[in-house]
């Protein structure tokens, strides 16, 4: 019997989980088929018990509901989703028990480091201060990478690298607000945007310009829609390298992958679907 595999959130019909998902357990030969589902926050628990109930073979949840499931009695959090503080992939255990995981900051290391980005010892501009740059922040901060969180608003940036710095993960994560950027990017290795400036419609709004930049950042912008960003056309112009957001979404699509079924997913088929449900 098929395998239903699916993606929680609201709003959701614009996910592009399930033809990515899809695609993988297709050209595997796999009886399995991804769908979305649009759940609210405060019916998560039931439609996860649901699910579990039902015999699903996994999930992710997204926007509103990562931060949501950590506190659910139904969900035992791994203990980096714990520290992140939200939950994007659920999996079924053998024997009943529901367990939580984060893939988003792994799926951000691993697009860097599939572009040939060096992470370990390298200084990293994260701008934004919201649950994406946390799971980003948080997973850099451990793997050795000197992380500096810029935010419009100082205070969050501030609090969310104190976070980090006290769960131990790394002492070398401080917070600030925007002024300056331009200076201190002069010495960095990375800017990762994970603000929502550049996103549909807002597609001329850019955390920073060609003349902040310089040809040895990387700049990774984890805004996908447009695919071309702003802020990646300002990259290219002053010479930087460019990391689409892309690949964010398709490695944390892997991880979840990997963690549901044991199997290594076709990652650039995966990636060609992606690209080619947001050229359509
Ligand atoms: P998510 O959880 O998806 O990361 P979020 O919590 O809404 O989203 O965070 C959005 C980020 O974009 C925040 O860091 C926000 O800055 P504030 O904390 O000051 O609100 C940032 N952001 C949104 N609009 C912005 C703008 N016009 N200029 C600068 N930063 C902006």
């Amino acid at each position: 019997m098929k395998r239903v595999f699916g993606v929680f959130g609201d709003p959701i019909a614009h996910s592009l989980s399930p033809a990515m998902h899809n695609a993988a357990f297709s050209a595997l030969g796999m009886d399995c088929i991804y769908h979305a589902f649009r759940v609210k926050p405060e019916k998560l628990e039931k439609a996860i018990l649901g699910a579990a109930a039902m015999g699903f073979g996994g999930l992710n949840l997204t926007v509103p509901l990562k931060e949501v499931a950590l506190k659910l009695d139904c969900i035992k959090p791994d203990p980096l989703a714990e520290k992140i503080g939200a939950v994007n992939t659920v999996v079924f255990g053998e024997t009943g028990e529901i367990k939580g995981y984060n893939t988003d900051g792994l799926g951000a290391k691993q697009a860097l480091q599939n572009s040939a980005v060096e992470i370990e010892g390298s200084k990293i501009v994260v701008a934004g201060a919201g649950g994406a740059a946390r799971s980003i922040a948080f997973q850099l901060a451990a793997d050795g990478a000197e992380i500096i969180i810029v935010n419009r608003t100082e205070g969050r940036a501030i609090e969310l690298a104190k976070d980090i710095s006290t769960a131990a993960l790394s002492g070398n994560v401080t917070g600030r607000g925007l002024s300056g950027l331009k200076e201190l990017l002069q010495d960095a290795n990375i800017l990762i945007n994970t603000t929502t400036l550049g996103m549909h419609p807002n597609t001329e709004t850019t955390i920073a310009t060609a003349e902040d930049l310089h040809p040895d950042l990387t700049v990774f912008d984890i805004v996908y829609n447009p695919l071309e960003t702003r802020l990646l056309r300002e990259a290219k112009a002053s010479g930087a390298k460019t990391v689409s957001g892309v690949l964010m979404l398709v490695y944390q699509g892997a991880e979840a992958f990997k963690l549901w079924t044991g199997i290594e997913p076709p990652v650039e088929l995966m990636k060609k679907t992606v690209l080619e449900a947001l050229q359509a």
